[in-house]
């Protein structure tokens, strides 16, 4: 039980539809398992993907320590505001493609909030702009907002283009994970075979690269969250 210290509260948000939210949602929930953490998922998206995931997809294996629920539909404030008290070491907070203004707050309470993008104008002008609009929020609340945008499904062998829109964020200067998620078949099969990367067979090599990927995302989430308050602390039970 961990009933005194607040959990790691980590945002999946986009304003762009199928950018990879619940596919990095539940790719880190698995990296995070392994590692020892208890992991709870709300998932605030209508479309119920990953709370379907879970009760119905998800391999037994991969869900230990693994709890999930859908949100209450009335009285999102006080839900919101009760995530702070949850036993579980990280709570993991799958937002709608189409971010409302409640989102938007959900967005901003969390202690990290990641946005997936995939390589495309679209996907960068409008991180950019959720970027601009959580500072805005951040202004208004006084309360430091930890964004970081998660480059997804990379091509294996990137082309001109690509380079130019990585450059492009480059110096757009918006903060971001320098880990690069690629385009693998090991994050499709998750809602085939209910099994993340972290739960999946390591000897083919089409998963154990997005191990070693994910491995190195979490080392990034790590070092960012190792002087916040509400940092992720240490597991409450040895890795399995
Ligand atoms: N790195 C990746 N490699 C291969 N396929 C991926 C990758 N990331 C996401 N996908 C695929 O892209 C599609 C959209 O991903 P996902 O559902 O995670 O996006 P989303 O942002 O949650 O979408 P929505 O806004 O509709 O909730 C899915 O079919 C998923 O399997
Ligand atoms: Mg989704």
């Amino acid at each position: 039980m961990n009933d005194i210290t607040p959990p790691t509260i980590i945002a999946f948000a986009s304003p762009k539809g199928g950018a990879g939210k619940s596919t990095s949602c539940l790719s880190i929930a698995g990296a995070l398992l392994k590692k020892g953490y208890s992991v709870h998922i709300v998932d605030f998206d209508q479309s119920q993907a990953l709370w379907r995931w879970y009760t119905t997809t998800a391999a037994p294996e991969a869900k230990t320590n693994l709890t999930a629920q859908l949100p209450p539909k009335e009285d999102l404030p006080a839900f919101i505001q009760s995530l702070w008290r949850h036993p579980a070491d990280v709570l993991l907070l799958d937002l709608p493609g189409l971010l409302t203004r409640d989102m938007l707050h959900v967005a901003a309470f969390a202690t990290l909030t990641i946005t997936p993008l995939k390589l495309s104008e679209l996907d960068i002008v409008e991180a950019n702009r959720l970027h601009d609009q959580l500072r805005d929020i951040q202004t208004r609340v006084h309360k430091p907002i930890i964004h970081r945008l998660l480059v997804n499904d990379v091509q294996p062998l990137p082309g001109a283009y690509e380079y130019a829109l990585l450059d492009e964020l480059i110096q757009a200067q918006l903060p971001r994970f320098t880990t690069l998620i690629r385009h693998r078949v090991a994050y499709k099969e998750i809602f085939g075979t209910g099994l993340t990367p972290h739960f999946a067979d390591r000897t083919q090599p089409k998963i154990s690269k997005a191990v070693d990927e994910l491995d190195h995302l979490m080392a990034e989430i790590e070092a960012l969250l190792a002087d916040d308050q509400s940092a992720i602390q240490p597991p409450t039970k040895e890795a399995a």
